[in-house]
């Protein structure tokens, strides 16, 4: 059984990382939170019984046998190396994502990499759960071209952007200004196409960490990807509209098949009945749903859509995270 750290254990991710490893039986010997002063001290309640958070020392961490970071880039880029010089470390950030010794890993496609690694590097969300649809149609159609429309939620801000929402929401109903501190509009009652910084080519980084980091997990470091990421006010589940063109001849049907024998992917794709991937239903389930597929008009029988959506906090985060320490076993 290991000594499992988590930093950043109160934080949105950080509770989730914890259910996770409990659901998932994950052989945890011993948990250590650790956090800075401000919630060291601190006891709360987790799967695993109570616990009283640790005042973070890289000494400490480096003691455990594997180490979540669910915390900020710039955390992760001052620590993560120094306790991954004891400890395997997987980081929630960007911080290492693009580096070349640092392998960016999705279980179901490149969980081999986790195995011999000190340093993991656990993808942007948007990233992992569209990989886990596209994946399989890479295999089987080879991917040409990837156009990505997102609709994410308020959870990709952490707790923080959770509770902007809701309270964005009772401020509407009741008639005041809806805030927007956590987010760069008001969100509640509104879609925000923007998410974080823009980049000189028009892109934001939220949309370019889309491109880069598929082309990275991928292995296609030429895969033409564009993306349009847009906030919008559900709780903590991404949805996502995806064009692809492909090498071979691709069909619905033969689309259907392939993604309904997927790990990681439940295929709901009944529209006739309203039977399609969405918030209400992928929220707190591990597989991303994938549905509506159909013929893209544009690219024709090289063409195909398709809308997911996965819930941010697990397969796009803490899900993915904990399968990565599985991998790293197993
Ligand atoms: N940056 C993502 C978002 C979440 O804001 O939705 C983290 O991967």
């Amino acid at each position: 059984n290991l000594h499992v750290g988590v930093i950043g254990a109160t934080g949105a991710v950080g509770v989730e990382l914890i259910n996770v490893m409990f659901d998932r039986k994950f052989p945890v010997g011993e948990l250590t939170l650790f956090a800075s002063e401000r919630s060291a001290g601190k006891t709360v309640e987790t799967k695993f019984g109570t616990k009283t958070v640790a005042l973070f020392s890289v000494e400490e961490a480096k003691q455990c046998d594997i180490v979540f970071l669910a915390v900020s880039g710039d955390f992760a880029k001052e620590y993560a190396p120094k306790i991954a010089e004891g400890a395997l470390v997987i980081d929630n950030s960007s911080a290492f994502r693009l580096n070349d010794d640092v392998p960016l890993i999705v279980p179901e496609i490149n969980g081999h990499l986790a195995k011999t690694a000190k340093l993991i590097a656990n993808p942007n969300c948007t990233t992992a759960i569209a990989a886990v649809a596209l994946w399989p149609l890479h295999q089987a159609f080879g991917l040409k071209k990837v156009i990505v429309s997102t609709y994410q939620a308020a959870s990709g801000a952490g707790q923080p952007g959770m509770n902007e929402l809701r309270e964005g929401l009772a401020a509407g109903l009741a008639g005041k200004p809806v805030p927007a501190e956590v987010f760069s509009s008001p969100l509640a009652f509104n879609v925000i196409p923007h998410i974080d910084t823009f980049q000189d080519n028009g892109y934001t980084r939220e949309e370019m960490k889309v491109t880069w980091e598929t082309r990275k997990i991928f292995g296609a470091p030429d895969l033409p990807v564009s993306c349009t990421a847009v906030r919008i006010p559900t709780e903590r589940t991404h949805s996502e509209a995806i064009v692809v063109e492909t090498e071979k001849v691709v069909t619905p049907e033969a689309a259907r098949e392939v993604l309904a024998k997927a790990k990681g992917v439940k295929l709901v794709d009944d529209p006739a009945n309203n039977k399609y991937p969405m918030p209400l239903t992928a929220t707190e389930q591990y597989d991303v749903e994938v549905g509506r597929i159909r013929t893209n008009l544009i690219f024709g029988d090289h063409g195909l859509e398709l809308f997911v959506a996965g819930d941010q906090l697990l397969k796009g985060a803490a899900l993915n995270a904990v399968q990565i320490a599985e991998a790293s076993i197993a």
